[in-house]
């Protein structure tokens, strides 16, 4: 076991190929046929290098590990293992050999291996011996449909052939070639293809033979076998091409042909030819070919060309005698026929606008251009006349003009004009253009449907009676553009029943189509449709209105969608719903409908509501909306009022029961005296009286400032401290209007104020505590809080201070009037108070104020009772506390003496400190 594993680590350092070989047998074979194969390995050749890298070991021992089996041979296809049989011979060589049954592959790769088989060996790589490829295929298939061709030119011949099928194996092709047919011994000449798997070869002139038979065909051979085409034998001249004419000169003239010069080309000058021509009218795909053109100064003239035609012309030859093959077309060549008068009669459609028997008609004439076959030329344009033919020299033309359409209108009694188009040739025909009443029999039926999105169907049912056609219009709703095109074609064929429409058909917009069915003399009463061609979900939805709301159910309105966001045919209107605590709901209404009411709701309840508009082809939502039902019905909102009505009656009833019955009355509101009554009110000063106005309806503060009792100061005066002393009039300006009332305040006004009033009542020079002063002061005072508070009516706190000072000036004056009347006088008349005298007091004696007063009194006298004994009380204990701080005192004294301290005064103060 020892010794093969040493040869495979001498393979694994120096490797193993040259060691052996591999044979197979046959290399190339036919697909799903065997295969077989041997890989040798020979102890001779292994030996030079094992001797040489390992220097001790013997040949023998090599051949003795061969023969214990310590090796195998391995084969592999590709990457997959294959089993192969293995020998050992007696001479040191170890064999094995591999048969493969089926070969299905084309191409592959034959390696065989060397691989230890000891337990030691077995992660060991196999190590590569020799490799093999082997090829699999078809027998070459016979090339057929050999054809050749001569060019003039050149010279020489080009034949091309179809290879048949593919034989998957390295291929050789030869086109062989023989001066003579059919006979053998002349020497063969071989032509192979520039690139291998092209299928033409070309014989240079050197090896063709022309005015005489050759003989050609194609030799194919692969590692499988050989294969060839049958023989074609020809005269090479007689597969010549020509090369393509050119067009001398290609000139229309008159009525409608075309005369062509031409001349052959250099190469082929020499052989009598016969050519074609073909022709198309521009922008037309099909060829008119005209063929055996023989002629021998090349010329050839064709007539029956459409007039005023551009048109395309191309020719081409060949040989005349022994047809061969044709040139190429030469180029193109483009010329126009000459034009002639247009022909046919123009398809016209007319709106007559009626008017007055004695007024002119507005007419609308519209028509379709001339097909090209009957234009003869460039239509210039279109002329529209009341008479065939002028008419004694007055031009009686209406319209010449380029368009499809003509607008004018025509003398009363007018039923026909003239309609023809012209060309550069002239005019053409006129057509009689009949306006023809509106009152036949109509359409028994007309529908229409979509063929694509730019076409539409429209089919009806004839009417009774026989019809000599019909006109189609069609119209998009709402017009696009102002006036809207109007879309029309006439229908020519009385027993058609459909027509298709593609003129300007557009998706999602609706048309509506109208037919009119043409009699002999008069036309068919119309009939409409309305179509679209393809349909989409609307572009919009109508917007929700609430119409009202209840506690139950809400109203709903909407105005429908306009036409040209519908997209399509509205087929219905969807309405959903929803509150926060229910599921959606919805209910399904036509599209004409424009109103719906939501119920069963809930009371008291917000609800989503929205709106989904539908055509066939798709639906679009709307907004949400959002509405809440009210907390109660109409009908308990009724009940309420009326409820509420009755409560109201009822109290008015008893209130009038009340004012009638008197004792009644005495009985719920005992009589009690009017304020306003009361003396009081009349006792009220004037000053008063108007604060406590002022205070119960706030004056609107006025904008301009109020007249003041302060206003007959002068600003110049100087303040009341500095307008008695001496030095002042020694005092310069600045300082006496720096000590003047401009720069005070409201106080030192109010100062002065009182200063000037107590002046005019004063008893003498130096009185200033009299009562009449005293009044002054207030009264100052009292007018200017008056003034403050009209300016500020809220001010509460200084209102009260107003309240005192009007209270004590009162009592002054109520004083005054008692004591000194004629001071009293003065003073009221000098200081401008207006005093009302109060009323006599007196008072109703009733039951209830008796009792009261009496109760007042009791009650007064208790008081005064209790308080005297308590007085009485207090002043006894004050009289025993002094009793006994004057019996204390002597006791200290008395200590004092006896202790002869009298002068220390310290000493005395502790004692009666220790005392009390
Ligand atoms: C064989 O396998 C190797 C690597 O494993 C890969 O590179 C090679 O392409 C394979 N050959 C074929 C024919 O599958
Ligand atoms: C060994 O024997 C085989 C036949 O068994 C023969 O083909 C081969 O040539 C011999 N090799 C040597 C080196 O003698
Ligand atoms: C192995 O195949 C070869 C030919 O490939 C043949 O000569 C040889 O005899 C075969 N060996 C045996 C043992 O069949
Ligand atoms: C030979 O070619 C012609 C036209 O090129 C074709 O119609 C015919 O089928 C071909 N023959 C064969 C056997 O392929
Ligand atoms: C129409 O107008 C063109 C020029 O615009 C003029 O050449 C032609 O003669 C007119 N035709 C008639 C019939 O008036
Ligand atoms: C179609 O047009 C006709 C007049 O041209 C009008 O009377 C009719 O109402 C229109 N129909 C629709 C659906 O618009
Ligand atoms: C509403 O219109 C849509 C679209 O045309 C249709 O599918 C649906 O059936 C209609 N619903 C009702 C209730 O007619």
């Amino acid at each position: 076991m020892m010794l093969p594993s040493s040869l495979l680590v001498l393979l694994l350092l120096g490797g193993a190929r040259g060691c052996g070989e591999v044979r197979v047998e046959p290399h190339t074979v036919l697909l799903g046929s065997p295969v077989t194969a041997s890989c040798r390995v020979q102890q001779a050749l292994c030996h030079g290098w094992h001797a040489s890298s390992l220097g001790t070991s013997t040949a023998q021992t090599l051949g003795g590990g061969l023969e214990e089996g310590g090796i195998r041979l391995m084969w592999k296809l590709d990457n997959k293992t294959l089993p192969g049989t293995q020998y050992w011979s007696a001479n040191g060589t170890v064999e094995s050999n591999l048969t493969i049954a089926r070969v299905s592959w084309t191409r592959a790769k034959l390696r065989c291996y060397l691989a230890g088989m000891g337990t030691g060996t077995k992660t060991e790589t196999p190590q590569l011996i020799a490799t093999a490829d082997i090829q699999a295929g078809h027998l070459p298939s016979k090339p057929h449909n050999l054809t050749c061709m001569m060019n003039l030119r050149e010279m020489s011949l080009t034949c091309r052939w179809d290879p048949g099928a593919e034989s998957l194996l390295p291929t050789e092709t030869i086109l062989k070639s023989r001066k003579t047919c059919r006979v053998v011994t002349k020497a063969i000449q071989e032509c192979r293809p520039l690139l291998p798997g092209e299928n033409h070869c070309t014989l240079p002139h050197q090896h063709l033979q022309l005015y005489q038979d050759m003989e050609f065909w194609v030799w194919v051979r692969n590692p499988l076998g050989t294969a060839e085409s049958e023989h074609l034998c020809l005269d090479p001249t007689d597969v010549a091409k020509l090369d393509a004419p050119t067009l001398m000169s290609v000139q229309p003239f008159q009525p409608n042909c075309v005369a062509v010069a031409w001349d052959v080309a250099r190469s082929s000058a020499y052989i009598e030819q016969q050519c074609e021509l073909r022709y198309r009218r521009d922008k037309e795909l099909a060829w008119t070919l005209v063929s055996g053109i023989i002629s021998s100064n090349q010329k050839v003239q064709h007539c029956g060309l459409l007039f005023g035609m551009p048109y395309r012309l191309q020719m081409r030859c060949r040989r005349r005698a022994f047809p061969s093959y044709w040139s190429e077309w030469s180029t193109e060549q483009g010329f126009t026929t000459h034009e002639k008068a247009p022909a046919g009669k123009l398809d016209a459609w007319w709106q007559v606008t009626p008017s007055g028997s004695r007024q002119r008609a507005k007419v609308q004439l519209l028509w379709k251009a001339l097909a090209w076959q009957e234009a003869n030329g460039r239509i210039l344009g279109y002329w529209v006349a009341l008479s065939p033919q002028q008419r004694g020299g007055v031009p009686t033309t209406v319209c010449n003009t380029t368009e499809m359409g003509c607008n004018f209108s025509v003398p009363p009694g007018v039923r026909s004009v003239y309609l023809a188009a012209y060309n550069a040739a002239g005019k053409g025909p006129p057509t009689e253009v009949i306006f023809l009443e509106r009152r036949g029999q109509p359409l028994r039926g007309l529908w229409a449907t979509p063929r694509d999105q730019h076409s539409l169907w429209v089919q009806w049912e004839a009417p009774a009676a026989p019809t000599n056609g019909y006109v189609l219009e069609w119209r998009n709703v709402p017009p696009a553009e102002p006036g809207g095109r109007l879309g029309w074609q006439v229908e020519h064929n009385h027993s058609a029943t459909g027509a298709l429409i593609q003129d300007g058909i557009e998706p999602f917009r609706r048309y509506n189509i109208t037919v009119y069915p043409l009699y002999v003399d008069a036309v068919g009463v119309p009939r409409h449709t309305a179509t679209y061609s393809q349909q989409k979900a609307p572009s919009c939805t109508p917007k929700l209105h609430l119409r009202s709301i209840s506690k139950y159910q809400a109203e709903l309105s909407w105005q429908p969608v306009p036409t040209e966001l519908q997209n399509g045919f509205i087929t219905n209107y969807t309405i959903f719903w929803a509150s926060t605590s229910s599921n959606m709901s919805s209910a399904v209404v036509d599209s004409d409908v424009q109103a719906f009411t939501i119920r069963p709701l809930k009371p008291s309840t917000t609800y989503k509501v929205h709106i989904m508009a539908s055509t066939v082809a798709g639906s679009t939502n709307g907004t949400i909306l959002m509405l809440t039902t009210t907390a109660l019905d109409i009908t308990e909102i009724q009940f309420l009022l009326l409820c509420l009505s009755l409560i109201f009656v009822l109290l008015i009833v008893f209130t009038v029961c009340l004012q009638k019955n008197g004792r009644m009355k005495k009985q719920f509101w005992p009589r009690v005296p009017d304020p306003v009554n009361s003396s009081l009110g009349k006792w009220v000063p004037a000053d008063l009286q108007q604060a406590a106005r002022a205070y119960a309806r706030p004056a609107r503060r006025r904008s301009q400032e109020l007249p003041s009792h302060l206003d007959d100061i002068p600003p110049t005066a100087l303040r009341k401290e500095y307008a008695n002393l001496p030095v002042i009039d020694k005092a310069d300006d600045v300082v006496k209007r720096i000590l003047s009332l401009e720069m005070a305040g409201q106080r030192e006004k109010v100062k002065i104020k009182m200063e000037q009033l107590a002046e005019k009542v004063r008893r003498a020079p130096n009185d200033n505590g009299s009562y009449e002063v005293q009044v002054a002061h207030l009264t100052a005072k009292i007018r200017s809080y008056q003034e403050h508070l009209q300016k500020h009516p809220k001010d509460a706190r200084n209102r009260r201070v107003m309240l005192m000072a009007i209270d004590q000036q009162q009592k002054m004056l109520k004083y005054l009037r008692h004591t000194r009347y004629d001071l009293f006088e003065n003073t009221c008349k000098q200081l401008g108070i207006e005093y009302t005298f109060p009323q006599p007091y007196h008072r109703k004696v009733t039951r209830l104020w008796l009792v009261k007063k009496a109760f007042c009194l009791k009650v007064f006298e208790e008081v005064q009772k209790l308080k005297a004994s308590e007085r009485l009380k207090q002043r006894q204990e004050t009289l025993n506390e002094k009793r006994l701080f004057l019996s204390k005192a002597g006791l200290v004294s008395s200590l004092l003496l006896e202790q002869e301290f009298i002068g220390d005064l310290q000493q005395l103060h502790s004692a009666a400190r220790a005392l009390f």
